[in-house]
């Protein structure tokens, strides 16, 4: 067996949208020539800014969204060539949970058949009573309690609906998780605690993530390796352990740098940066040539308001894709 469970080979996906009415539409591109892979059991963290093209990867590699060119193999096989009916049984082993609960729980559901349906839908159990078991039994695992069996989802907090979405999602035993900021939208305590149970879950049904934030921090704490984009390409992939792997593209840094400015603690301040990253993120629409962070970046010469940097091995299984490393 391959200890690469999904692979992704220069994915690419175009959005095509008017940017005002009476306009012809353009070209977005949210997504540029992504080659990624993501090992059996592993949590992959995928950073980057607000609209860089973190969930459009996600929903990519799960077909939610049909990319343009490229190939996504899952366990060696390429996914993007199934046909409905066999991409509806593959999507059992790859599920997603999102930032949102409130709006991707439907409102007039009780948890039980909430939870339930997939087991319906992937005709895993059939009878009644042996979904209502392992509904229970999910429900516990996932920290809900029996009671809430025919409660709505509005009646939780935001916490307990997604730990709702967490057992939905885990219904149908799938291998891989997509967790778009499944903690974005929560209190610092509850993170945690959502975070702790994803750990558990993942240890327990040997579960392979791809953890989506904004956070860097966040996402180093919880990874094995990180990848960071930037206006829809992967910048630096790295190991999210620190020590001695420290990040090297100036887009990262930049990020780490501003992410230790706002945080309240004292500690990190040696290890921080004096790197301010200036002006907004340009529109996709009208990418930068050459090197897409070339407008905003401290290190930026010539050459990279021309050529488009690879993503090239740095260190042994650190990538990073500027010219100037
Ligand atoms: N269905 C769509 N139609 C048109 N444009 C889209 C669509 N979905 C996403 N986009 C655009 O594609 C780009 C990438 O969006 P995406 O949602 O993947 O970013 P993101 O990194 O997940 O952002 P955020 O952190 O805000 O969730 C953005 O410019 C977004 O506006
Ligand atoms: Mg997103």
């Amino acid at each position: 067996m391959s200890d690469t469970l999904i692979k992704i080979k220069n994915l690419s996906k175009v959005y095509h949208v008017k940017e005002k009415a009476f306009y012809a539409k353009r070209a977005l591109h949210a997504l540029t020539d992504i080659d990624i892979s993501i090992k059996r059991g592993e949590t992959l963290g995928l950073v980057g800014e607000s609209g860089c093209g973190k969930s459009t990867l996600g929903r990519c590699i799960l077909r939610l969204e049909e990319p343009d060119c490229g190939s996504v193999f899952y366990d060696g096989e390429d996914i993007l060539a199934l046909n409905d009916e066999a991409m509806r049984r593959k999507r059992r082993q790859m599920q997603i949970i999102f930032q949102d609960p409130a709006s991707s729980l439907n409102p007039y559901m009780k948890v039980r058949d909430l939870i339930g349906e997939g087991y319906k839908i992937h005709g895993i159990f059939k009878g009644k009573d042996e979904i209502e078991e392992n509904v229970k039994e999910l429900m516990a695992k996932c920290g809900l309690k029996e009671d809430m069996l025919s409660r709505k989802p509005h009646e939780f907090s935001g916490g307990q609906r997604q730990r709702i979405s967490i057992a939905r999602a885990l219904a149908v035993k799938p291998s891989f998780i997509v967790c778009d900021e499944p903690v974005s939208a929560l209190d610092v305590s509850v993170q945690a605690q959502i975070i702790n149970l994803l750990v558990d879950l993942q240890e327990e049904f040997e579960l392979t993530y791809l953890f989506i934030s904004h956070d860097l921090k966040l996402v180093e704490q919880i990874s094995d390796r990180v990848a960071v984009m930037y206006l829809g390409r992967i910048m630096e992939l790295k190991s999210a352990d620190k020590i001695g792997e420290e990040p090297v593209h100036p887009y990262t840094r930049a990020l780490l740098a501003s992410t230790l400015d706002t945080a309240a603690n004292g500690k990190d301040d040696a290890a921080k940066e004096d790197i301010v990253l200036e002006g907004d993120i340009p529109s996709p629409i009208d990418p930068p040539k050459g090197c897409v962070f070339h407008t905003r970046c401290f290190m930026k010469k010539d050459k990279c308001t021309r050529e488009i940097p690879s993503l090239k091995e740095v260190r042994k299984g650190h990538y990073a894709a500027c010219h100037f490393i």
